[in-house]
């Protein structure tokens, strides 16, 4: 009788002592979603494993441009160690993960034959999941576009791109939906454009100005909005599909996930401030604006003019209301000059049309500063320009370079600290009327960074890349986050 007791009286002692500021996840708006999250190409690994083809990022990686020369060939082989993840995050309190399929798994010429061993891999993943009371959050193109529409007909340069896709996404729903209730059609294509084809910093290295270190050749001023376009209508088509043919009887949701960067003016100048207003508009209305209005946003159209491309008015009626979410991965603030006012940054290519810009977010001692401020504003600018859209933050988390590059590093408090940082705006965020449904933390493990390689780590749990059977580790800001989702208070 004793032990109940006693753990009465420390509930009591613990209630009447709280912290009156301190928040809990039951602060949150009801049904919020908290988890974690990973992408196919980063995490899965078995890369030439049971009929899976290379994607445009193995050929990129093979042909030397990753950041530190590495592959994901291996990565943190999830697809050999799905079950032992599926577990970490059972243990961390996960209420969803969020993972992307891998195309060329599922489908691995780009069209046509489903690959048996892709199928039982992802419906062994999701069951996994629900098993463990993990709700699946799939997205279904993560920049792993098959190389074989690369080579045929130019991949995203393509209107057959939005075919091809189309049938992909439709074979996510017919095969996972009955599981599967939230989808996401595509990540962040306002910066795959952008890496692919305006700066040369991703695959497929196209872009025409001098300064994209690994170009291959293309037209930066034309193809990142040709692309855009037809990612934008891909996208549309398979929401379509879905709400015709899969969502009644399936009942999910389904949303496009962008990257939010923040743009702040760098001066008081009014210019500057012109000029952050606009960028905002090219980045987030790029694609927001069609979504929720049906069109490119009017400073795109009259700066781009006819390189822009145009929607036709059954396009615009397709894109427009093409979501139930928009998901946002937030990282970066970027500090914003109009080519006026610039005395020395040099304007990126397919910032000459919109204005050059500078992160303000720096590495500093192997570890990412923090602006927290900036998420509460990307929030407050979609409530009041887009119409209050429900949000999801997809990715958010803190990246380090240990040192030296691959270093077990347990203690990652400062991860803790910047997560909870951004909780707390994202909090007062829902308290201020925007409707945020949802926050994921990049990354569940420690992974291949697009940009970064091996060096950039951003899991809660680690990874040993050098041990053969990869192994994972709990590091403290998952303890922390764990503790957190379990009912924990966030510190003021
Ligand atoms: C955004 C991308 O979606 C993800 O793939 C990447 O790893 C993170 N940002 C971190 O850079």
């Amino acid at each position: 009788l004793r032990l109940p007791l006693l753990l009465a009286l420390a509930v009591v002692i613990g209630v009447l002592t709280r912290d009156a500021t301190a928040l809990t996840r039951h602060d949150f708006p009801e049904g919020f979603v908290f988890g974690a999250g990973s992408s196919a190409f980063q995490v899965e690994g078995a890369a030439a494993e049971d009929g899976r083809k290379p994607c445009v990022w193995d050929t990129f990686n093979k042909a030397g441009y990753s950041f530190d020369g590495s592959t994901a060939d291996v990565s943190a082989d999830q697809y050999h160690h799905y079950k032992e993840d599926v577990k970490l995050m059972r243990e961390m309190g996960l209420d969803a993960y969020r993972f992307s399929i891998a195309w060329t798994r599922l489908i691995p010429d780009g069209r046509g034959d489903i690959n048996p061993k892709g199928l039982e891999y992802y419906n062994n993943l999701i069951n996994e999941l629900i098993l463990h009371g993990i709700q699946p959050h799939a997205t279904i193109y993560h920049f792993d576009l098959p190389q074989i529409l690369q080579d045929e007909y130019g991949g995203l340069l393509s209107p057959r791109f939005v075919e091809d896709y189309t049938a992909f996404a439709e074979a996510c729903f017919k095969h996972f939906g009955d599981r599967v209730k939230h989808w996401v059609t595509v990540n962040e294509p306002n910066i795959e454009t952008i890496g692919g084809y305006d700066n040369g910093s991703q695959p497929p290295r196209r872009c025409s100005l001098p300064f994209g270190k690994n170009c291959t050749g293309g037209n930066s001023s034309t193809e990142p909005y040709i692309a855009a376009h037809h990612l934008l209508l891909a996208h549309a088509s398979a929401v379509s599909l879905y709400r015709d043919k899969y969502q009644a009887n399936q009942g999910g949701q389904v949303g496009i996930t962008l990257l939010g960067w923040w743009h702040e003016p760098a001066t008081n100048l009014s210019q500057d401030a012109a000029a952050a207003t606009r960028m905002n508009d090219f980045h987030i209305g790029w694609f927001m604006h069609p979504l929720v209005y049906g069109d490119y946003p009017p400073v795109m159209r009259s700066r781009v003019g006819d390189r822009l491309p145009r929607l036709s008015a059954e396009e615009s009626a397709k894109v427009r209301g093409s979501f139930d979410f928009v998901g946002f991965n937030h990282y970066i603030v970027m500090r914003i000059r109009s080519a006026e006012t610039d005395s020395g940054w040099k304007p990126r290519d397919y910032y000459v049309d919109a204005a050059v810009q500078d992160p303000l977010n720096q590495i500093t001692e192997g570890k990412i500063e923090s602006h927290p401020w900036a998420l509460g504003k990307l929030l407050n600018h979609l409530k009041v320009k887009y119409e209050n859209p429900p949000v999801i933050i997809h990715e958010n988390g803190a990246a380090e370079v240990p040192d030296p590059p691959g270093a077990i590093v347990y203690d990652d408090e400062f991860r803790s600290e910047f997560l909870q940082m951004y909780l707390q705006v994202l909090y007062m965020s829902t308290r201020n009327g925007s409707d945020v449904r949802g926050y994921f933390v990049w990354s569940l493990l420690d992974v291949f960074e697009f940009l970064g390689g091996y060096r950039l780590r951003f899991g809660l749990c680690g990874v040993d890349m050098n041990a053969a059977g990869r192994t994972r580790y709990l590091r403290s800001s998952a303890r922390w986050y764990a503790g957190f989702l379990h009912g924990g208070e966030l510190r003021p």
